[in-house]
């Protein structure tokens, strides 16, 4: 048996009788990570198991936090009391499935999230705040943001809402939540557009990366971009975490090529980026064509 089933059997038997409302917006997110995770090439069963127990504790009774959390979680808990839920989830998961920590974070940290989350973490947060159940006009429509493939404009508009939410109730935000904030505010402004693809590739975990500074020696391109990545998987990974980057930021893509092949090809109009994988990369020894290029070396 998948350890996702066992996930969903766990929740399943804990409210099938009492919170059937809050199975369903389980199920909603469940749905919803699937889907980013497919899309941002993360683990699917991961994603899986972190959204069928981010709320598994939701009703505990907070009173026995004392038996799975640590002093400085009880504290930090009694100041902003919704985090005991995801911190006892995160513990139960632990308790009941399994030990993987990013699947912990991600379930740990479902509420707003924290600076510099993985990939699966963020998904979890999003996929919470705008799976199809939530009725609320602002996740209707950050739903929407998100589905149109601003994911990172999609969580600073999920933390944009819920930090006004706060302040309109007279309560202080988080302090990591206003870090997480600024943290994608940054992300979605006074990027350059290089910055953004280098960004966006180092999701897929591009190395040897080089940028070329063409516009004397090529007349189609500003900047050549050659990056390696370990598998075609990645390499594919990447148009869409490029597309999206760029689309949040209002840059255009003109065409992109090999698709589920060793070398894909990203035409930004004046800038292009090959991402090959790592044989591919030594086949064709494209370094060798612009050898005679200014250029940078970039570490990530
Ligand atoms: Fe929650
Ligand atoms: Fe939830």
């Amino acid at each position: 048996m998948l350890l996702s089933d066992k996930a969903k059997q766990l929740v399943e038997e804990k409210y099938k009788d009492n919170h059937k409302d809050r199975l369903e917006h389980i199920y909603g997110v469940v749905e919803m990570a699937t889907y980013l995770a497919e899309k941002y090439n993360v683990d699917i069963e991961k994603a899986k198991i972190a959204a069928y127990m981010h709320d598994y504790s939701k009703y505990d009774d907070f009173d026995t936090a004392a038996l799975y959390l640590d002093d400085k979680d009880i504290k930090e808990c009694e100041k902003y009391p919704f985090l005991f839920h995801a911190y006892l989830s995160a513990e139960a998961y632990i308790r009941l499935l399994g030990s993987d920590m990013d699947i912990y974070n991600a379930i740990r940290y479902h509420v707003f999230g924290r600076e510099k989350m993985s990939m699966l973490e963020a998904i979890i947060m999003i996929a919470d705040y705008t799976e199809k159940n939530r009725k609320y006009k602002e996740c209707i429509e950050t739903r929407k943001i998100l589905l149109e493939g601003n994911f990172n404009l999609a969580i600073y508009k999920s933390l944009e809402n819920t930090i006004n939410h706060c302040k309109e109730k007279g309560e202080e935000a988080h302090p990591m939540q206003l870090l997480v904030f600024e943290e994608y505010k940054r992300k979605i402004q006074n990027l350059s557009k290089i910055d953004l693809i280098i960004d966006a590739i180092s999701k897929v975990k591009a190395h040897d990366i080089i940028i070329y500074d063409s516009k004397y020696k090529n007349p189609f391109y500003d900047n050549i971009i050659i990056a390696s990545v370990d598998s075609k998987k990645q390499a594919t990974a990447a148009i869409s975490y490029v597309y999206d980057r760029l689309k949040e930021n209002n840059y255009l893509i003109r065409n992109t090529e090999g698709y589920d092949t060793e070398w894909v090809l990203i035409d930004m109009y004046d800038v292009i980026l090959s991402i090959f994988t790592n044989d591919e990369r030594k086949h064709f020894e494209l370094e060798k064509i612009y050898m005679e290029y200014p250029k940078k070396e970039i570490k990530i």
